[in-house]
């Protein structure tokens, strides 16, 4: 098998190509349910002069192709309503329905199961989606609010869909569905990390919180399997230490005896400092050559370490601008790449040329 390696192509023929058991730590990002369209789509027969290639862009508003977008949900069809073109795509997230994402998740998991070690982890993030109503996009701003640094955001246009169960504004919860189609397909959900974004996308509704949190699920094909705790410690806030070192016998007030125990054993020294807690706090971090969430480094640098030692293979299978390939790399781990977008590549490969990833 070739290493450090940008594999070309869909997830569910590339994995096909990894052999049994030889991965130990997956760290990626598919596409979420619904959020945008990586441009992979190819259309077949038709009128080859009609205009609906140009037209695959969801934010184009102009008014001939405004009457179709407002049939709902065109970006999606499978057909071109103009001159009958066959839309053929083999991306993830565009998928009609939740169910039907989640039932594409759960096959492609399937194939990474089987390329992942027994003591393998799996560090899967997903963000959400609600139904119906459609943000505009502002490429005015960045992800963090400020003015423009380069890096335009294509944002969520809800899906609007016909749903028994999902009305209009209702969360969709999609991260939850997937972890919980795993668990029944016989992975192990060991725990739901909440990503914490200091910086979120601004939004303009008054009637819920704004979003600043994503999941990172860690999976496992084992009960038991390989997680390096100490690689994450947090530092233990000197506060902390204090108060664990007090010697609770020693003081005066109202406390139960039998509770006293000396120094309370301590949780953690400045040395080792505390186990890693589950809400990670990460900016998130535009990347202007790419029109997709880029992972911040320190993300996929956590589950890395956690979920592998130096010389082992880290996969990502939705490899977009390669964060985790370049992070693994850093970490003196082997890496392979599946990614669908040949333009993603490139930006990928020039990324790898940088001594730090995210060179304005
Ligand atoms: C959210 S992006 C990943 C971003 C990545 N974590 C980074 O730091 O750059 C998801 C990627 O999955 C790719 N993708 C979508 N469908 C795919 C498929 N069927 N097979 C392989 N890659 C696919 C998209 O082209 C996109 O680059």
């Amino acid at each position: 098998m070739k290493l450090n390696r940008i594999l070309q192509g869909n997830v569910l023929d590339r994995l096909k190509d990894l052999p049994d058991r030889s991965i130990q730590c997956v760290v990626t990002s598919p596409p979420y349910w619904g959020l945008r369209d990586y441009g992979t789509a190819e259309w077949e027969g038709g009128d080859e002069d009609c205009k609906h290639k140009e037209k695959e862009l969801r934010n184009d508003t102009s008014e001939k192709w405004k009457s179709m977008e407002e049939t709902k949900g065109f970006q999606y069809k499978k057909e071109c309503p103009e001159c009958g073109a066959k839309r053929v795509d083999k991306q993830l997230g565009l998928e009609e329905t939740p169910e039907e994402y989640v039932e594409k998740m759960v096959e492609v998991f399937r194939h990474i199961k089987r390329v992942l070690k027994h003591d393998g982890t799996v560090w899967l993030n997903l963000g959400d989606s609600y139904c119906g109503g459609k943000r505009k996009s502002n490429p005015k701003q960045s992800m963090n609010g400020e003015k423009e640094t380069g890096h335009e955001i294509e944002y969520t246009p809800s899906r609007d869909m016909n749903h028994d169960i999902i009305k209009p504004k209702d969360l969709v919860g999609i991260p939850w569905r997937v972890a919980f189609a795993l668990q029944q397909d016989g992975w192990y959900l060991r725990q739901d990390i909440i990503w914490h974004k200091p910086n979120p996308m601004p939004e303009s509704v008054q009637d819920r919180c704004t979003k600043s949190h994503e999941y990172i699920f860690l999976l496992t094909k084992s009960a038991k399997y390989f997680y390096d705790n100490d690689a994450i410690r947090e530092r233990t806030k000197e506060s902390t230490l204090q108060r664990l070192n007090q010697n609770i016998n020693k003081q005066s007030g109202s406390y139960t005896p039998s509770k006293g125990n000396g120094n309370m054993k301590a949780v953690g020294d400045l040395e080792t400092g505390r186990n890693k807690r589950s809400v990670w706090k990460i900016n998130t971090q535009p990347y202007k050559e790419a029109h997709f969430a880029v992972f911040p480094p320190e993300l996929p640098e956590l589950c890395i370490k956690a979920g592998s030692s130096e010389g082992d293979i880290v996969l990502d299978p939705f490899f977009g601008s390669g964060t985790t390939g370049w992070v693994a790399q850093r970490l003196g781990r082997k890496w392979i790449g599946i990614e669908l977008n040949e333009e993603y590549i490139k930006i990928a490969e020039k990324r790898f040329q940088q001594r730090e990833l995210f060179v304005a």
